[in-house]
């Protein structure tokens, strides 16, 4: 009897296999289906990777600029102008010149066009450390990372500077080597 049934069950699980099959399916799908929609949910509450990149920029403490192929500002946030005094409307479609002193302006072309050309930079992770100017005419202490910004094809377009202003640490270090070198010009006492 029992032997019976298992062979009735097998030919009608192959028989109604499709059916079966269908609702299996279907019944996963729906589950999918589902969930996307929740991921959906979720997703479309929190903001998007564009809008939170835009935000950090721009409300970064850090100045950050982007410059084109010629070096012509196209980028100026928040954190540049509470840095260097001038506004984005300012800065924006001037030469970066304003806020490199004149002394430093051959090296930093010479170097901006070679890394235009080549598409590689050395300062990607080590910093460059250098003077810069302020609107007012203050010479500040600055270090920044570049960023080379480069199109699908990877043609060079630019290069953003992440600039940290380290003039309070500059001058900490500066003083206490002028420390060091007098305590070291004196005799030593015994
Ligand atoms: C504000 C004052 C600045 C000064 C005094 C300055 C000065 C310099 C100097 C001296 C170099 C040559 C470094 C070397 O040969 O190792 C240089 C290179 C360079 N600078 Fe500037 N710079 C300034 C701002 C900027 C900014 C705002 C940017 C980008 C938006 C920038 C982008 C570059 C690039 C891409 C190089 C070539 C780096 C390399 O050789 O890999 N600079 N700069």
């Amino acid at each position: 009897m029992v032997d019976a049934l298992r062979t009735v069950f097998r030919i009608s699980v192959r028989t109604v296999g499709g059916p079966q099959i269908f609702f299996a399916r279907f019944f996963r799908d729906a589950v999918k289906l589902y969930l996307r929609f929740l991921l959906y949910l979720v997703m479309d509450d929190f903001p998007s990777h564009q809008w939170l990149c835009q935000t950090i920029v721009d409300q970064a403490p850090v100045a950050i600029i982007f410059g084109d192929r010629q070096g012509i500002v196209r980028l100026w946030n928040a954190g540049a102008e509470a840095m260097f005094g001038w506004t984005a409307a300012e800065a924006v479609g001037k030469s970066m010149d304003m806020i490199i002193p004149e002394k430093h302006r051959a090296r930093h072309w010479e170097g901006y066009d070679r890394v235009m050309e080549s598409g590689v930079t050395k300062y990607g992770r080590s910093v460059l450390a250098v003077p810069a100017l302020t609107k007012d005419a203050r010479r500040i202490s600055i270090e920044f990372n570049v960023v080379l910004v480069k199109d699908d094809g990877g043609r060079v377009l630019g290069a953003a500077a992440i600039i940290q202003d380290v003039t309070a640490r500059w001058e900490r270090d500066k003083a206490l080597r002028a420390r060091l070198a007098e305590l070291e010009g004196k005799p030593k006492q015994i």
